[in-house]
Order: structure tokens, then sequence, then C-alpha cells
């Protein structure tokens, strides 16, 4: 359950869903109406009678009856058709979830709640490091620290995992969506255009990269002066410069992350570098430029964008692992 988008994967069958984070409800029927792609298209437009929710904030579950309303949807739609595949006695749902290493008892807690409450009779949950590092292929009980930078839309964890365990932590909670607003803002006190937190997406999706590049893309957003219409041109300089604070955010974690950790951990993870994932390990260079100012290798998974839910699924077909990092099951 991420802050951008939820992932549901199923045994055997994989990722059979992978949708906004967005639910919208309708105050005057007070249903939710909306889900999913659905829900975020419709954003900014809705008379002020429809709400549209965001059930998680920074990683962590905000509004728990949008969630589980959110998740009985996503289970009906996605889940239940596997189902139909037992004739007579349909198996019970066994979820397995996890939660940000910063997430409290209690926040932990609320999401395993919403899950049995969406329809799951056993849900299980671990530590969303050690199922990020599991989907990356790494085995989470090697005693090789292993160090891992998950860049999403609310959070961004940076976790050195060892015996099937974290070992060193740092959670910023500025991540791609903080970066839509900078990129926002920016036009505003540049160019003095006004212009929607979707659209500031979109364009620092296109247009950010730390390689050399050339492109210019056509903005049209609202004149500060006027409230007019306008458009301007923004180059992928800008983008950058836009979003540098937010770079060099990252860089000052790692690096203190590393100050923090034993030296015998910091030496592995120099010689083993880091792996990136997550929404924001998508842009291009990105690897390229953490490993010229971190001086480390650096590694995209094949699957970067859905390490979690892989990993997720991944520790659900070892029982054994799974005794081993939340003792019974
Ligand atoms: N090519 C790209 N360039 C820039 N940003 C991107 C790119 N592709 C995806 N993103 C950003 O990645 C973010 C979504 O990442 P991801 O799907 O990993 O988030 P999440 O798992 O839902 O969130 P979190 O783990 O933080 O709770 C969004 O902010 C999106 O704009
Ligand atoms: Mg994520």
């Amino acid at each position: 359950m991420g802050t951008s988008f939820t992932r549901i994967g199923v045994k055997d069958k994989g990722i059979v869903l992978r949708e906004p984070s967005y639910i919208g409800y309708n105050n005057k029927i007070k249903e939710y109406i909306f889900y999913g792609a659905e829900a975020k298209t419709v954003q900014g437009k809705t008379p002020n009678f429809i709400e549209i929710v965001r059930p998680v904030v920074n990683g962590i579950l905000y509004d728990f009856d949008g969630q589980v309303a959110y998740l009985k949807h996503a289970i009906d739609t996605s889940v239940k058709p596997y189902l139909n595949e037992f004739r007579l006695i349909k198996p019970p749902l066994r979820a397995i979830s996890c939660v940000p290493h910063i997430a409290t008892e209690i926040e932990r807690r609320a999401v395993e709640e919403s899950l049995e409450k969406a329809g799951c009779q056993r849900v299980i949950m671990v530590e969303k490091a050690l199922a990020t590092a599991s989907g990356c292929g790494f085995d989470i009980f090697s005693h090789e620290p292993q160090f891992i930078i998950d860049m999403g839309g609310g959070m961004i964890e940076l976790s050195i995992i060892s015996g099937g365990g974290v070992v060193a932590q740092k959670t910023l909670k500025n991540a791609g969506e903080h970066m839509d607003k900078m990129v926002a803002n920016y036009c505003y006190l540049k160019y003095g255009i006004v212009i929607g937190e979707s659209t500031a997406s979109k364009l620092k999706e296109r247009l950010l990269t730390f390689k050399e590049s050339k492109e210019m893309v056509e903005v049209r957003g609202k004149s500060l002066e006027t409230g007019l219409p306008k458009s301007i041109k923004m180059k992928a300089t800008d983008m950058r410069e836009a979003l540098a604070p937010q770079c060099n955010a990252i860089i000052d974690s790692a690096k203190e992350l590393f100050e923090q950790s034993p030296p015998e951990i910091a030496d592995t993870i120099y010689k083993k570098g880091v792996s990136l994932t997550g929404g924001l390990a998508s842009v291009s260079g990105i690897d390229q430029y953490i490993a010229k100012e971190l001086q480390i290798e650096t590694h995209i998974p094949t699957r970067h964008l859905d390490a979690t839910v892989y990993g997720l699924m991944q520790l659900g077909k070892q029982p054994e692992s799974l005794r081993k990092i939340i003792g019974t099951i």
C-alpha cells in the first residue's frame, strides 16, 4: 500500500493490481464512487460534495475507512476472480503486507486491521525494507549487508539489511509527490505561471534527467498576473534546478547513514554498492548521479518499480523465512 500506488500480487499469478492510491467519496449519497486511476483523473475537477481521498500519506495509513473501501474494491475486482478456479470451497484469503520502518505499532496494526476488514482472514505483516530487499533478489538472511534506497511517491527509505533485519535506516518524508509541489512552485516563482500538481507531476516525469538533455516542454497554466491562460517553455536544466534541494537531501541522508553505521558494514556496502528501487529509480541517469556523489556502485533491479510487492510474494512462498522474520506464523 504505497502513497502513490497500491499493488497487489496473487501467489503463482503475479501482480494483479497496480493502481493509484486515490478514492472518491460522495458526501450526498455517503458512498465511495471512484477508485484508483479514475479517482486520480477527476481530482480537482469534482463538485464540492465529492471528495478525493488519499488513504496513505507519506507511507503511513491516514484514512482507515477510505483504505478499507479501497482494498475491498481492489480485492473484489483483482483477487476474487482467481477464487473462481476453486469451484466448491473457496479458500480463505491470506495476505502479507508491510509498513515502513518508521511506522508505529498502532500504525502497523491499522494496516493489518484494514486488510482484515477488507476480507482477509489472515494477515502477516513484515518490514517494508525486508520485502523490498527480497524483491531485489537478495538473500535477506545473509550476513553480508545490503544497501537499498527505495524512492517512492511519499517517502524515501534508505535501509541497510543484514541477517534478516534492518541494521540502519533513514527516512525522508519528502519524495516524488513533494517534488511535484517543488516543480509547481518553481514555475510560479521563475515564470509567473500557476500549474496544477498533476501537470507538475507529468512535467517532472518527462523532463527530469541526470543526463545531458536539450529537451524542452511547453507548459500551460494560468498567468500569475492576469489570471488568464499562459504558456511557457521549460527546459530539462530548469527541472534539475527546481529539484536540486531534494536530490541533495537524498545524498546527504545516505552520507549520514554511512556515518552512523558500524565500520564493517560501511566497508562491505562500499564494496557491494547500492540498489535503487521505487518510481524515482526510473529517472534517467539517477544511478550515475548517485554513483558519482557517493562514490559507490549503483544497481537498478529490473523490477525496481514493484520490488516491494514482488518481495512480499516471494516471502509468501517461504514459510520458513517468514517464521524467521516474525517468529510464529
Ligand atoms: N520517470 C520518472 N521520473 C520522475 N518521477 C517518476 C518517474 N516515474 C515515476 N515517478 C514518480 O515516482 C513516484 C511513485 O513511485 P512509487 O510507485 O514507488 O511510489 P509508492 O510506492 O506508491 O510510494 P511510497 O513507497 O513512497 O509510499 C511518483 O511521485 C512518480 O511521479
Ligand atoms: Mg513504495
